[in-house]
């Protein structure tokens, strides 16, 4: 077992501000949970109280149930895996994944079966009588992980484990970490500043921002139907396009929007959940805008191209606005040159309203009408 539920977890150093500000959030039993958020978040901090490494200012940890705050690191049951990888230079890697358990009092026997089972899941069975010195990055990490596995914890916690490893590595450490939860079954908790991997872990997302949670759902959940502002450009590469607009014209089943510095209007359907008033923000996604002729469309000036080969991105300047738009586009729809003159098609669906907040806009759709073009 291992279910773990945080009640308004409040976290300060001394008489400083809320670096934690009333965290809540349940994690059931099993699940991969990632915690994602930009440098300075709280990610770490948080990670560490549930850890028992950091007292808890505020508020409740449980896990099964049973409330964990005034427990030692020892008796919660939680194995923590770091960036760095602290491993003891003079030991085997063998001798390294053991030690817990040797300090606990376990038989030789017993010790060296559980250090060979975690080194078979962890395919280092040939390195256990090598030093880390001897190691790769990527093995070194593998040996860390073996040592919180042997403990047979009941939450793992994982804090930014791969970023000292090269790209490639990074990439293939991902998988066999999935692999690894599935063999599992044991509840863990990744603490990454990086969406992608965010992206690829998680079961569940847990987009943290100024010691806040902004928003929490599974991956296309987030990227989807991201909560406010923060959470759509946070989540997905290129960034989600941020376009300003105001309200012209609503008659509660279409609201007709103008964008900032050009004549384009874009009709929305459906009934918003909410009064518009004032600076609303257009999200669109790379991927749903297309270019056409320059007539067709919201005009722009190609700026760059970057061909990834897959896809391009079409990086575009748009008439009488300051900053950047970015296209996703198959490559054969690619072919501009910088300083080419483009219309950009914004699409009326797909899009996410933002209210002048910052909080995405929910529009209902209740026997509506299919005509936009008509209220345009
Ligand atoms: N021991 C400490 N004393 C005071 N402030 C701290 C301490 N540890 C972390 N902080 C502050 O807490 C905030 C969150 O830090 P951290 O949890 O490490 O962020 P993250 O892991 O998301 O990058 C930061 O502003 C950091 O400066
Ligand atoms: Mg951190």
């Amino acid at each position: 077992m291992g279910e773990l539920v945080l009640r308004n977890v409040v976290k300060t150093y001394g008489e400083g501000p809320q670096i934690i500000q009333g965290i809540d959030l349940h994690i059931p039993d099993g699940q991969f949970t990632v915690f994602v958020g930009p440098s300075g978040c709280g990610k770490s901090t948080m990670l560490r109280m549930i850890a028992g490494l950091e007292e808890v200012s505020g508020g409740d940890i449980l896990i099964d149930g049973i409330r964990v705050n005034d427990l030692q690191p020892v008796d919660r049951g939680v194995s923590m895996v770091f960036q760095s990888y602290a491993l003891y230079p003079h030991m085997t890697v063998a001798q390294n994944m053991g030690f817990s358990l040797k300090l606990s009092g376990k038989s030789k026997r017993e010790v060296s079966e559980v250090v060979g089972r975690a080194a078979e899941i962890l395919q280092i069975t040939h390195l256990l009588d090598r030093k880390p010195k001897a190691l790769s990055g990527g093995q070194r990490q593998r040996v860390a992980i073996g040592r919180a596995i042997v403990r047979k914890p009941r939450v793992f916690l994982f804090d930014e484990p791969l970023s000292n490893l090269d790209a490639a590595l990074r990439v293939q450490m991902r998988i066999e970490l999935a692999k690894l939860h599935r063999e599992l079954g044991t509840t863990m908790i990744y603490v990454t500043h990086d969406q992608v991997e965010a992206m690829t872990l998680g079961e569940q997302i847990v987009v943290f921002n100024k010691g806040k949670i902004e928003q929490t759902g599974a991956p296309l959940d987030l990227y989807d139907r991201p909560a406010n502002r923060f959470v759509g450009g946070f989540i997905g590469s290129p960034q989600m396009n941020m376009l300003a607009a105001t309200v012209v014209a609503h008659n509660g089943v279409q609201t007709v929007l103008a964008l900032a510095g050009v004549s384009h209007r874009i009709a929305l359907t459906g009934r918003p959940d909410r009064a518009l008033n004032g600076e609303l923000t257009l999200g669109v996604r790379a991927e749903h805008l297309s270019v056409g002729p320059v007539d067709e469309g919201i005009a722009a000036r190609v700026e760059l191209v970057e061909h990834l080969g897959d896809v391009s991105i079409l990086h575009a300047r748009l008439d009488g606005m300051a900053h950047a738009i970015a296209l996703k586009l198959d490559k054969k729809d690619a072919q501009y040159e910088p300083g080419e003159r483009i219309g950009i098609k914004v699409p009326s669906s797909s899009v996410t309203l933002f209210d002048a907040k910052g909080e995405a806009v929910v529009f209902e759709h209740r026997a509506v009408g299919e005509n936009v073009r008509a209220v345009v």
